[in-house]
């Protein structure tokens, strides 16, 4: 006879969709119940942000690049037991303590990219409350948080990702990454990331990063959302 396990995921934090799915399990209860991951709808309409970042970025960027690395990570996890693990459970262990395995590039970049595209606000916004406090509190005033941020996007060499972030203290910092690291693998919490990968701005940008960071810190950041995370 065949058993038909069905097991329920729960990927906390990066809301990834997911779809469940039935399999036979043809070697009793070792046998791993495999959960696909899909790619989650972008929060925004896809020319919602033009001009400062368009309809043809977001198609390739979100479309093709971010569709990829679910593509990889469900075909790398695939009858694995890490599939049965939340995503960021997954991206701390297959970071390995700093040796990552080859399933960190594509599940790192997942989580960035969700968290990244619920960063961005096709409406202008400003912090505002015990966020805004925060910020004045740890970085003296908005204006030295935004110098810091641009720094962080500008100066990170090649690829990677800048980042507001609540420390282990309590206290909010920025800081940067490279590749698909993320603060959660040095047990931080991120509360607002900017890709600065060049596929997230070379087709609207070419080589000028700093204009794109400009466009994101000044216009485009979700302060609502960040509010969210730094009150959870
Ligand atoms: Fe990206």
């Amino acid at each position: 006879m065949t058993a038909i396990l069905t097991q329920k995921h729960a990927f906390l934090g990066a809301n990834v969709a997911q779809k469940q799915r039935s399999r036979p399990l043809s070697r009793g209860l070792r046998a791993a119940a495999r959960a696909e991951l899909e790619l989650k709808p972008l929060p925004f309409a896809h020319d919602a942000l033009e001009p400062k970042i368009s309809k043809e970025t977001l198609e390739v960027h979100w479309g093709k690049h971010h569709r990829t690395y679910v593509t990889n990570l469900n075909n790398q996890l695939k009858d694995k037991p890490l599939a049965n693990k939340n995503l960021e459970e997954i991206i701390v262990e297959t970071y390995n303590n700093g040796s990552p395995t080859p399933e960190f590039n594509n599940a790192g970049q997942i989580f960035n990219h969700d968290f990244y595209w619920e960063s961005l606000s096709p409406e202008k916004q400003e912090p505002e409350g015990e966020l805004k406090d925060a910020i004045d509190r740890d970085f003296g005033s908005l204006d030295e948080f935004k110098k810091q941020f641009k720094a962080a996007g500008a100066t990170q060499f090649g690829s990677g990702w800048a980042w507001l972030t609540k420390g282990k203290d309590g206290k909010l910092k920025v800081t940067k990454t490279p590749n698909a690291e993320s603060p959660l693998v040095h047990g931080e919490t991120p509360l607002l990331t900017m890709d600065v990968w060049e596929h997230a701005y070379y087709i609207d940008y070419q080589n000028r990063r700093p204009d794109y960071i400009g466009e994101f810190v000044e216009n485009l950041i979700n302060w609502k959302k960040v509010a969210e995370r730094y009150a959870a």
